[in-house]
């Protein structure tokens, strides 16, 4: 079977590298990849969101699956596009249609989806410009830490947790007046704050049944003990061992059961992975977030979990046969850690060559913000490599990780040597 990979980073090439492992990967293509994925398949220069580009490609090299791995081809619709096409509309797509990938697109209509279908979930009320004073006012009933989030799309900057009232009120008036993140904040969802530690739960559904997939805990702050700006992770960690068997049963039960029957009872066809984002308070699950993707750095260490074949599972979703499939996962922890570039995730430089990646023993190396230049390696990204390793269990894993990042060099790295600090 040819697939095509819609994607860049360092998910994309965990997903390639998986890939690439299977008898029935035929041809494996990447749009657009970056210097890692060269290894396991073909790079197309093509942008995920132009798809009259994409379905050029699909016919000419007669791929027969799509993987999506970023949110915004999926947002934009491409799996409708797909449908909608008589040439392509029988080539199946990994990624949910526009519709449900507002879970990720819009808080507002996540959160009427977990408060119909009784998911546990912050309290929250959404605003616009027009009821800015009811918004105010609704400040003044919460107590500190103040949660807003630009309803649309922000990457990941949309999300403001302020101590302080007036802050929050002046941040509120600048998201809704003067449109702070674009016309992803004309809306504003402003929540309770809750209070606990967080972690992620992985589910891939056919749209009538659905697989868990190894959690993971990933660490988004830039600075050491989760200090500084937030980036788009720096490190991952699977299984979470704060999760115990009664706690998965619970994240089961309330959030994933419910939000897979919420699905049908809305009627929305959903084929792909739902990403959720919880946090745990005394003990319950409560969730923060939907993605309608696989998480990155995340996917780095739940991927290299799954000994079952990737082509078999895509195909088992394909066909809406997940409820034969029985995914065999690897009782060892995976770790990531990212190495970023000096400055990341403010402005930082690119273009500088990577020595030291045949040094690297016992680990694998997922590359991010990667491209190849006359036969050199250089940095094209903010997030450039992550370091994944296996062990008995996570220190050991990151012991490993660590003893290889000293092996690779370029110039103004950085890495979190903290990570699984909480745990
Ligand atoms: P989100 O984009 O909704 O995942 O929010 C980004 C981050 O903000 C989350 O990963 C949490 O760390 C934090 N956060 C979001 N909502 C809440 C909340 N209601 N209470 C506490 N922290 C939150
Ligand atoms: N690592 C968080 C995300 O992929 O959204």
């Amino acid at each position: 079977m040819n697939i095509l990979i819609l994607g860049s980073g360092g998910r994309e090439c965990t997903l390639a590298w998986k890939l690439a492992q299977s008898p029935k990967c035929g041809d494996l293509f990447i749009a657009p990849g970056n210097a890692g994925t060269i290894d396991f398949g073909t790079n197309l220069e093509l942008n995920p969101n132009d798809f009259d580009d994409l379905k050029e490609a699909v016919l000419r090299h007669c791929i027969e699956m799509v993987i999506v791995g970023p949110e915004d081809p999926l947002v934009n619709g491409i799996h409708d596009y797909f449908l909608e096409d008589s040439d392509l509309k029988n080539i199946p797509v990994i990624g949910p249609q526009k519709y449900a990938a507002q879970l990720e697109g819009s808080k507002e209509f996540a959160k009427e989806f977990m408060y119909r279908h009784d998911i546990p979930t912050a309290q929250y009320k959404s605003f616009t410009l027009e009821n800015l004073q009811e918004g105010f006012d609704f400040l003044e009933t919460l107590n500190a830490p103040y949660v807003l989030k630009a309803d649309g799309l922000a990457a990941g900057k949309g999300v403001l947790i302020l101590d302080d009232l007036q802050e929050a009120k002046k941040e509120l008036e600048e998201m809704l007046g003067q449109q702070k993140f674009g016309a992803a904040s004309s809306k504003v969802v402003i929540e309770e704050f809750l209070d606990g530690i967080e972690m992620s739960s992985f589910v891939l559904t056919d749209s009538e049944n659905y697989v868990i997939l190894p959690n993971a805990k990933d660490y988004k702050r830039i600075g050491e003990g989760d200090k500084g700006l937030n980036t788009g992770g720096m490190g991952a960690i699977s299984p979470v061992p704060f999760a115990d068997d009664e706690f998965l049963s619970k994240v089961e039960k309330r959030v994933i059961i419910p939000t897979i029957d919420g699905l049908k009872k809305d009627k929305i066809s959903y084929v792909g992975f739902i990403f959720i984002g919880l946090i745990r308070v005394n003990n319950e699950p409560y969730v923060i977030e939907y993605n309608v993707r696989m998480g990155d750095p995340e996917t780095e260490v739940v991927i290299p979990r799954i000994q079952s074949d990737l082509v078999d599972l895509f195909e088992a979703t394909a066909a809406k046969k997940l409820n034969n499939f029985k995914l065999d996962i690897d009782p060892r922890s995976a770790t990531t850690v990212m190495m970023v570039s000096g400055g990341y995730p403010e402005a930082y430089g690119k273009g500088m060559e990577i020595t030291g990646l045949e040094n690297v023993k016992d680990s694998i190396v997922f590359h991010a913000g990667t491209k190849l230049s006359d036969n050199k390696i250089i940095t094209s990204g903010g997030r450039v490599l992550a370091v994944t390793s296996y062990g008995e269990d996570f220190k050991r894993a990151l012991e490993q990780s660590y003893k290889n990042i000293g092996q690779i060099h370029f110039d103004k790295m950085n890495f979190r040597t903290d990570i699984g600090f909480d745990l």
